[in-house]
């Protein structure tokens, strides 16, 4: 049997480099063939120093305090990971992809009205969010990897129906993986600032606090509507 490959993700202080070079010179001890995978800090001396192989990435710790940072961390790692070069044979399809992107940033405002779904988004909408999210498309990255957003100064508006009532202050609103997860995106990968949510919740229950929902939803819209027409008609 040939010796099994394994790569070690490690880095950034001593204290998480010397413990994986110690599992790797054990695993290098019973026949395995060893690599690392890690950024510019510790593991940048150690690693080789210690006779493994360093396949370098650009990566930042992710900030546990600070979402936006956190998300360039992301950004960053993506970029990394994808890098620029298309597979070959799918340059087609990351053509079409860009197209997509393209058009959509030609809006200036993005209305998404959608169901919640197993507390989160529809399948297929998600699959789009994933699909447009892309580094150089959604954003760019610059020479340090810090993401620069395209989708600056647009306005999203998200309307979200769903049968429980999981708005923002509810008892139940820990549930929303849907809007809440949908503005998230748009705001840190498309620099999105304006967000607007209605929320037509409950749709499921006894006819008149449905009813009562439905009401209150037009409302929130009408008012929504007339206030961005409002502006539109002072731009233009
Ligand atoms: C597959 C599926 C999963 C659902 N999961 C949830 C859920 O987790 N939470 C919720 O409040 N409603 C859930 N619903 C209910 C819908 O969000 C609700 O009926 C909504 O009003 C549907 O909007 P629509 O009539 O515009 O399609 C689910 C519905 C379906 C079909």
């Amino acid at each position: 049997m040939s010796a099994p490959r394994i790569v070690i993700a490690a880095g950034g202080t001593a204290g998480h480099v010397v413990p994986a070079i110690a599992v790797a010179d054990a695993l290098r001890a019973e026949g395995a063939e060893v690599s690392f995978v890690g950024g510019q800090r510790a593991e940048a001396e150690l690693v080789p120093a210690a006779g493994y192989p360093l396949d370098p990435i650009r990566v930042e710790g992710i900030s546990r305090s600070n979402p936006v940072k956190a998300a360039r961390a992301l950004g960053k790692a993506m970029y990394s990971l994808i890098g620029e070069a298309v597979e070959r044979g799918f340059e087609a399809r990351w053509a079409e992809l860009r197209q997509r992107v393209d058009h959509l940033l030609t809006f200036d405002a993005w209305l998404f009205s959608t169901p919640m779904w197993n507390f989160g988004l529809p399948y297929r909408l998600k699959h789009y969010i994933d699909l447009i999210i892309q580094p150089t498309m959604a954003f760019t990255n610059d020479a340090e990897g810090a993401i620069n957003t395209h989708g600056d100064g647009k306005i999203a508006i998200l309307i979200g129906a769903g049968a429980l009532d999981i708005r923002p202050g509810a008892a139940l609103a820990a549930l929303d993986f849907g809007l809440a997860h949908l503005a998230q995106c748009l705001r840190v990968y498309f620099g999105v600032r304006e967000i607007h949510e209605i929320r037509v919740v409950p749709t499921f229950g006894d006819e008149a606090s449905v009813e009562r929902a439905m009401a209150a939803a037009r409302t929130d819209t009408e008012a929504l509507a007339i206030s961005l027409a409002g502006r539109a008609g002072g731009r233009g």
